[in-house]
C-alpha cells in the first residue's frame, strides 16, 4: 500500500469539554478518548494522524492552510463554526486536499440553525450522528480519498 501524508484531524470550539459537555447530546467520551481512537484508526490504515483542537476560528483557518501543504486529507469537526463560518468554508475551498466533515451528534435533527453547514459546501462528504465512531469512519473515508487521488494519473499533461 502506498504511503501518503498524514491525515489532519481538526476540532473546533468547545470540543475540549467533551466528557462533561451536554453528555445527553455528546456522550461521555473525552477528546483524549477520541484522539486515541483516531490514532488507532491511523495505525490500522498505516497513516499518520495530526490531531488538533482550538476554540478560535482563525486558528482553524491556519491549520486548514497548513493541511493544504502537509496533509493528504482533512477530517474536520468545525463544531459551531460549521453553521456560521464563511472563513472556514473559503479555507477548505482554498486547499487542494479532500476534507471529510464529522459531527458527533446529528445536527440536522436538532435546532433549525444547525441544519445549515457551510463546511459541507467544501467537504467531500459528511458523517454525523455516530458519536466518536464518526471520526474513525471519517479517517477511513479520508484515507480512501487520498489514496485514490494518489493513484490517479496526472491530469492535463
Ligand atoms: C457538533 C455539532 C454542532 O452543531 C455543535 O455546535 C458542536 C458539536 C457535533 O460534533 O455534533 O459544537 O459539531
Amino acid at each position: 500500500m502506498s504511503n501518503i501524508k498524514p491525515v489532519h484531524v481538526l476540532n473546533g470550539p468547545n470540543l475540549n469539554l467533551l466528557g462533561s459537555r451536554e453528555p445527553e447530546v455528546y456522550g461521555h467520551a473525552t477528546l483524549a478518548d477520541i484522539e486515541a481512537l483516531c490514532r488507532d484508526a491511523g495505525a490500522r490504515l498505516g497513516v499518520g494522524i495530526v490531531f488538533e483542537q482550538t476554540n478560535h476560528e482563525g486558528q482553524l483557518v491556519d491549520w486548514i492552510q497548513r493541511a493544504g501543504r502537509e496533509a493528504s486529507a482533512i477530517v474536520i469537526n468545525p463544531a459551531a463554526y460549521t453553521h456560521t463560518s464563511i472563513a472556514l468554508l473559503d479555507a477548505l475551498k482554498g486547499v487542494d486536499v479532500p476534507a471529510v466533515e464529522v459531527h458527533l451528534s446529528q445536527p440536522a435533527a436538532r435546532e433549525p440553525f444547525r441544519a445549515v453547514s457551510y463546511a459541507a459546501l467544501a467537504a467531500a462528504g459528511s458523517i454525523s450522528g455516530f458519536g466518536p465512531l464518526g471520526y474513525a469512519l471519517g479517517i477511513d473515508a479520508a484515507v480512501q480519498l487520498a489514496r485514490a487521488r494518489q493513484s490517479k494519473p496526472l491530469e492535463g499533461n
